[in-house]
């Protein structure tokens, strides 16, 4: 399998974006000056004045003319002259292949289907056969390349997307390293060729052929083959201890423990059946718990610890299909090689094409021709069960510690937003900022993902949602005096703008990234800038959020990324928004629950601001917007009433017999 080099990326570019005649820009790199006094203008609300202050020498001299930011940016330049995309490398290996923690709960997101109805065990094999299939489907249109091309939606709608991210979802593989992993990735090929999944069922690994003698199985001998595996693994003498454990490790750990694994060819031949397979599919036994939103996407972010699920997967994997038999499924994906839009798009096109097209399977086939698959063998030394043991024990100390909010704000979503002349991506991230700030009383550094697929090789930048614009509303609420709808629209403006830089590639999280990285391929010692206290704030991602839309009943989760954090994910609908919001029980400053409630009250108030200013505006003398309290901050208890339906029921009601008057009254 070689290292995932620039040259098969380079084919796909040419395929993916050239071939239908457009060719992609390049990322370009910004000018010093922006970027610099773009940081400092993010530092503002997270800084005290005082190191503020100390920030702005730092960064100044940084960027002084001839100083070091001019050196290093003169580098970047001639970097990106050379290369697709000047910050791709170094950004997978910041953002994922040097991080050493664990893949379960800290960086593999995952989708989230509705729960399924099975009646009956085969119920679920027959889910899982179908599933498959519309797999192996969606793969074809990958190796004849026929998948359309994507274009953007929402700000700056319309310019092609890079497509290369697609190319990945069952081609790579993410090796562990003692310091570092690797990407790697396979060669795909137009012709059937043996291929196979690895099934995973009561922590047993099997090897399923689904191209056998140049033919695809079909629905049927998928079926059989996993009722086969199914049998299996229930064959209590001939189970082997759960080893996929080992992947839900730190990766330094599991690097540690794969090497041991590999002193013996039994290991090594099945490392590199599940290395070089197309997916998993996880046939996960019941887990005896009520399926709420909730706990389908803590199991599907954890598969419930050594005692339930927990073993029965393999993390290094992009795509692990899971299907429970008591009907909670979803999909696992590994970070590294594609964002979550990519396997919503993937997802997607699996439940639509199962949706399409109805399984009329009614049982596996008694007798099959087809070669039994087979299970994969594990030779288990003490020091391996002593990993084992001890990876277990990591994993259930996270299931415990996971703190997990799935909600659905019902009052309204994008079209009421939308209705405001407000972008809903901004509003629900002002949102966000309100609600932090009502349950802490201060902002903090908050990553929001934003793509930058229309460039070669695209990824993504940040969007730095803790705006002074931000902050200066969120203060305005609780503030009986302010100008509170003025304060609304700058910081959604404020916030769109940051937008559309980030997506336009001159945001400046890349390029910070970039300058630190180049002095650091220099050999130079580690500029100032990245050594000062406001650097580490700034990179301290207490918000770690992301917008995932679905355009069917599925949802996408992830967990925080600092220990004092929360991951927010939301997809929002024309009607409603889906929050899900998760932290760490251990952290006292964090409540996923409180956050939650919080950030719906603030919705509401956001909400009646709105209404109350539209009333004022269409001459309402009860509206005065401005001058009501939006609610009480941080020391508000949970227990105070949420602005009722009610009351914005009336203003709805007055607003429309207003309108009717005044029309009436013009013609
Ligand atoms: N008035 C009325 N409507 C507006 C508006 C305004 N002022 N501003 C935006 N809208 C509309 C848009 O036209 C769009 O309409 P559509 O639903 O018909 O397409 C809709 O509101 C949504 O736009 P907006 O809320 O501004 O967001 P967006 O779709 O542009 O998304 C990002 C913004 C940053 C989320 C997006 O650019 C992005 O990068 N997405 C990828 C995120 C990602 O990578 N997630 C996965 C991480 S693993």
């Amino acid at each position: 399998m070689p290292v995932l080099d620039r040259e098969p990326d380079r084919k796909l570019m040419r395929f993916s974006c050239s071939s239908v005649g457009q060719a992609l820009p390049k990322l370009p790199v910004p000018a010093l000056g922006d970027t610099l006094d773009l940081y400092l203008r993010t530092l503002r609300p997270l800084l005290t004045e005082e190191q503020y202050q100390e920030t702005l020498k730092i960064v100044t001299t940084f960027g002084a003319p001839g100083g070091l930011g001019e050196l290093l940016q003169r580098r970047l330049l001639e970097r990106s002259e050379n290369r697709a995309n000047w910050v791709y490398d170094y950004w997978l290996n910041d953002m994922y292949l040097a991080n050493r923690m664990a893949l379960p709960i800290n960086s593999s997101p995952v989708m989230v289907f509705p729960p399924q109805h099975f009646r009956a065990p085969i119920d679920s094999l027959r889910f899982a056969a179908h599933l498959i299939s519309g797999m192996l489907e969606y793969k074809s249109l990958l190796d004849t390349r026929s998948l359309p091309l994507d274009y953007a939606r929402g700000q700056l709608a319309g310019t092609p997307l890079c497509m290369e991210q697609y190319y990945r979802l069952f081609t790579s593989y993410r090796l562990p390293g003692p310091q570092r992993d690797t990407l790697v990735a396979q060669q795909s090929s137009v012709m059937p060729e043996p291929e196979h999944i690895i099934v995973a069922c009561r922590n047993q690994f099997f090897v399923m052929d689904v191209v056998i003698n140049f033919r695809r199985l079909n629905e049927r001998d998928l079926l059989t083959q996993l009722d086969r595996i199914s049998k299996m693994a229930d064959s209590e003498e001939e189970r082997l201890p759960p080893i996929g454990l080992l992947t839900s490790d730190g990766r330094t750990e599991w690097a540690e423990s794969r090497r041991v694994l590999m002193k013996e060819s039994t290991n090594r031949d099945a490392l590199d059946m599940i290395e070089r397979c197309l997916c998993l599919v996880c046939l996960d036994q019941s887990s005896g718990l009520d399926l709420t939103d909730t706990s389908r996407a803590k199991l599907m972010l954890h598969g419930g610890g050594g005692a339930k699920n927990g073993g029965n997967r393999w993390y290094d994997k992009p795509m692990q299909f899971v299907i429970g038999s008591d009907g909670c499924c979803g999909v696992v994906c590994e970070h590294s090689a594609f964002e979550g839009i990519v396997l919503v798009q993937c997802t997607e096109y699996l439940l639509k094409y199962m949706r399409g097209s109805p399984s009329k399977l009614v049982r596996a086939a008694s007798v099959s021709e087809l070669p039994a698959p087979r299970r994969l063998r594990w030779k288990c030394t003490p020091e391996i069960h002593k990993h084992l043991s001890s990876s277990e024990d990591k994993l259930n100390r996270q299931v415990r510690n996971l703190d997990m909010d799935v909600h659905k704000f019902h009052e309204y979503g994008k079209e009421f937003i939308k209705k405001q002349k407000m972008s809903p991506d901004a509003y629900i991230q002002v949102a966000l900022q309100l609600a932090y700030y009502k349950c802490h009383g201060r902002l903090v550094s908050t990553y929001e993902s934003a793509s930058i697929r229309r460039f070669q090789e695209g990824r993504v930048e940040n969007i730095r949602s803790a705006t002074a614009e931000a902050l200066g509303f969120v203060r305005a609420m609780a503030d009986l005096k302010s100008k509170k709808m003025e304060r609304l629209r700058a910081a959604i403006n404020a916030q769109t703008k940051y937008t559309v830089l980030a997506i336009t590639g001159k945001a400046i999280d890349n390029h910070l990234l970039g300058l630190r990285e180049i002095a650091q391929d220099l050999k130079l010692e580690k500029p100032e800038i990245f050594k000062d206290t406001a650097f580490l704030i700034s990179n301290q991602f207490i918000l770690s959020t992301s917008q995932v839309p679905t355009t069917v009943d599925m949802f996408c989760c992830y967990g925080p990324v600092v220990p004092d954090g929360y991951g927010a994910c939301y997809n929002p609908q024309s009607d409603h928004v889906l929050f899900c919001v998760s932290s760490f029980r251990d952290s006292p400053q964090t409540c996923s629950e409180e956050f939650v409630q919080i950030l719906e009250r603030g919705l509401l108030e956001m909400r009646d601001l709105c209404v109350r200013h539209n009333a004022d505006t269409n001459g309402n003398p009860s509206g005065k917007a401005d001058e009501r309290p939006s609610g009480n901050y941080k020391e508000e208890t949970l227990e105070r009433p949420v602005q009722s339906q009610a009351y914005f029921n009336i203003v709805q009601i007055l607003v429309s017999l207003m309108m009717l008057l005044c029309n009436h009254s013009t013609k």
